[in-house]
């Protein structure tokens, strides 16, 4: 079912104009966009600083960053979400709380490259990204090898992936793929709501409406070459917690 438009979506995305350094698609053919249009983020003058950037892809309603930006304000954060009714939602609440370490790009993932510098973001966080079951479908699955290359691009050396999903399935799919793709997968629970991961966890909104039903969080890093002395964890997912 397709989601209603907002009320008044238009005027109230102009309101937070401030916040929104992107919006659609630079050109009508995503492949010519991610190949040829460059329009590069200047952090320094975007967020005032030259504090570490971490991404969130899928930002949603954005309960997650609000918090993480919350905790951590020498942190630059930039959310990235496909769907302009949601990312209203995300904007108008990080204006409300007055955070100035978080900006937004209403844009799909796949022309990332158009807009964040190569080798600047330390973290990009994946959380609850939609595990799309479909073969036909693989391509777009935000950990697919597609995605990964894309990531690897835009990744600091010794950046990391964060990834959080209640589908045992994309879960599996997401370790083989970050393995094949030369990322060494750390930290793995089958269940990190009872994890020692647990105390630091930020409840993303989708997570919320799994944990109430009962269903266990599946939780990895994925880290690019380079990283700073991390333990290596077995991607066989059922031996780990
Ligand atoms: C299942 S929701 C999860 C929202 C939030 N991260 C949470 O955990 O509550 C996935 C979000 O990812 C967004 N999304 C899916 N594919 C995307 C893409 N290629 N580029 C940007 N956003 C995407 C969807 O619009 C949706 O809001």
């Amino acid at each position: 079912m397709r989601m209603r438009k907002k009320r008044h979506l238009e005027p109230r995305m102009q309101a937070c104009a401030d916040v929104l350094l992107a919006r659609g698609k630079p050109c009508k053919n995503l492949k010519e966009a991610a190949e040829n249009y460059r329009f590069l983020l200047d952090y320094r003058t975007v967020f005032g600083n030259d504090g570490p950037v971490e991404l969130e892809i899928g930002c949603g309603n954005g309960g997650f960053l609000l918090e993480k930006a919350g905790r951590e304000p020498e942190t630059n954060f930039l959310a990235v979400e496909l769907c302009t009714n949601v990312i209203l939602t995300a904007m108008e609440r990080t204006k409300a709380a007055g955070l100035k370490n978080i900006r937004f790009l209403n844009i799909p993932a796949e022309i990332l490259e158009c807009y964040i510098p190569p080798h600047s973001v330390g973290v990009i966080y994946l959380n609850f990204s939609t595990p799309l079951p479909e073969k036909s479908r693989e391509k777009q699955r935000l950990t697919s090898s597609r995605f990964l290359k894309i990531y690897d691009i835009l990744l600091k050396k010794g950046g990391r992936i964060e990834q959080k999903t209640d589908s045992v399935e994309f879960f599996e799919y997401s370790l083989a793929r970050f393995a094949e793709a030369g990322f060494t997968v750390v930290d793995v629970t089958c269940d990190l709501h009872n994890s020692s991961y647990a105390a630091e966890n930020i409840v993303t909104e989708y997570e919320a409406n799994f944990a109430a039903k009962g269903l266990p969080i599946y939780r990895a890093v994925a880290v690019k070459e380079g990283s700073p002395a991390k333990k290596e964890t077995s991607t066989e997912i059922h031996h780990v917690v």
